[in-house]
């Protein structure tokens, strides 16, 4: 190794991802070994993405993490799980430019410097720490020079946490329980790319920002240790519901896609009711939830004429009366699903079906008066101009769903909507101005 003090960094940017099969339940606490399969869509980065900078010089005397500008303690098991298996896997690194030469065994004695920015908010139901965790892993990876490929890496990231393995590839993607006690048949693979299904629009309501009540982690132990609905989830409907969401992903087919989705949501939150104490992700911070549930279970409920063009299939106790009309299913444009959090993620079929979402969302949920239209739909809001949405005026002008008798307009009550698609996995950043870590002291910027 060189003696005069040098800093070398990576910097990566990772995608979250939303499951349309459900991960709950561990096999194993700390190797984070999942009861079934699943698969999720990686939404883009451009929208959601995690931005991680690693840096490693002799002179850091400890491991130190930043997370959105604030350090955080590296100490917990997950962390160091990650750091220990990539630490395994790091090769020799020589940059003669700069005179920098790290051999294999050098990695065990060097410290790391992290730096990671999420551009949604942290623990508000969006997945923040699997796309954390994912870009950890990812960007350790190149700056230590490893040569495993991204479904090795996805078994690392797997530790950190099991929604993080998805978050290694783009488009939509598998979770492979496996059935090695070690867990190293445990890990993600890429069904499709995010090409092969791209007029999907995908429109997340986020309803809250405030930290979550019950973590992923506990509430999956719980229903472990209490739900016998869990259990038989996990045995009889998921192997199934897997092979026949794998078929609906390929063939494009979103009547099976959106009955699917919407049905392994309603069944993640039933196990979620049965576990002991029971747990209410969909309503327990607020109100808005049922509002949103009920808005679009009235839809759902009058769509079975052929002139609404909209179908959402959207509640736990409509699921089953909509299933029961054929010409329904046939006419189903939006899917939803709803995470360990009160946030509502739609996917629409296609531009068409989103716009005609969109002024029905608008409609039932205007921004407060002073909001600004633009900070009020983020992301690709071009959809707006699809729906004939230009301004506050045409918001106020929207004529109420004519599918909803009696809609009310709840102002305020959803935060802001993100339009975005399915997008990338992770990609490394060469540009130097984006990285998080000033190159010559290694400490934030
Ligand atoms: C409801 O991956 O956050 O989003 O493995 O304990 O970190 P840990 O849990 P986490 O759980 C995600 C649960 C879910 C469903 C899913 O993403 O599949």
């Amino acid at each position: 190794m060189a003696e005069k003090t040098w800093v070398r960094m990576v910097t990566a940017q990772t995608p979250t991802n939303i499951a349309v099969i459900k991960y709950w339940g561990k096999r194993d606490e700390t190797l984070i070994l999942p009861v079934n399969d699943s698969i999720s869509v990686t939404l883009d980065p451009a929208h959601l993405c995690t931005t991680t900078t690693v840096a490693v010089s002799p002179s850091f005397d400890q491991d130190r993490m930043w997370l959105n500008g604030k350090e955080i303690s590296l100490s917990g098991g997950r962390y160091q799980n990650c750091l220990r298996e990539i630490r395994a896997r790091a090769c020799e690194v020589e940059d003669k430019e700069k005179g920098i030469k790290i051999a294999k065994k050098d990695w065990e004695k060097l410290h790391l410097h992290v730096a990671s920015y999420n551009n949604f908010p942290t623990a508000a139901g969006l997945a923040s720490s699997a796309a954390g965790f994912a870009c950890l892993v990812f960007a350790l990876a190149k700056l230590m020079n490893a040569k495993e490929d991204n479904s090795e890496l996805s078994a690392i990231a797997r530790q950190g946490s099991g929604s993080a393995c998805r978050s290694l590839f783009g488009g939509f993607v598998k979770w492979i329980m496996g059935k090695a006690e070690d867990g190293s048949d445990s890990l993600a693979v890429q069904l499709v790319d995010e090409k092969h299904w791209d007029e999907l629009v995908i429109i997340i309501a986020v309803v809250s920002s405030r930290q979550k009540e019950t973590s992923s982690t506990t509430g999956m132990r719980d229903s472990v240790e209490t739900s016998l609905l869990l259990q038989h989830r996990a045995k009889e409907v998921v192997p199934k519901r897997i092979k026949q969401m794998e078929e609906a992903i390929k063939n494009r087919d979103f009547g099976s896609f959106a009955q699917l989705t919407c049905a392994d949501s309603n069944q993640f939150h039933a196990v979620c009711l049965d576990t002991s104490p029971p747990i209410f992700y969909m309503n327990d911070t607020s109100h808005r939830q049922v509002k949103i549930i009920s808005c679009v279970e009235k839809w759902n409920c009058s769509a079975g004429t052929p002139q609404v063009g909209l179908f959402v299939c959207f509640s736990l106790f409509c699921l089953g009366q909509c299933a029961s009309h054929s010409r329904s299913l046939t006419l189903k444009q939006v899917a939803y699903t709803f995470d360990a959090g009160p946030n509502a993620v739609l996917i629409a079929h296609n531009r068409k079906a989103a716009a005609q979402l969109m002024q029905k969302l608008l409609f039932c949920f205007p921004p407060s008066s002073d909001a600004d239209l633009n900070s009020y739909v983020i992301g690709d809001n071009s959809i707006l101009k699809d729906a004939g949405i230009e301004d506050i005026k045409d918001v106020e002008a929207l004529p109420p769903p004519p599918e909803i008798k009696d809609a009310q307009r709840c102002k305020g009550d959803v935060s802001y909507f993100i339009c975005t698609k399915p997008g990338r996995g992770p990609a490394l950043l060469s540009d130097e101005s984006q990285a998080l870590l000033h190159p010559e002291t290694g400490l934030p910027k």
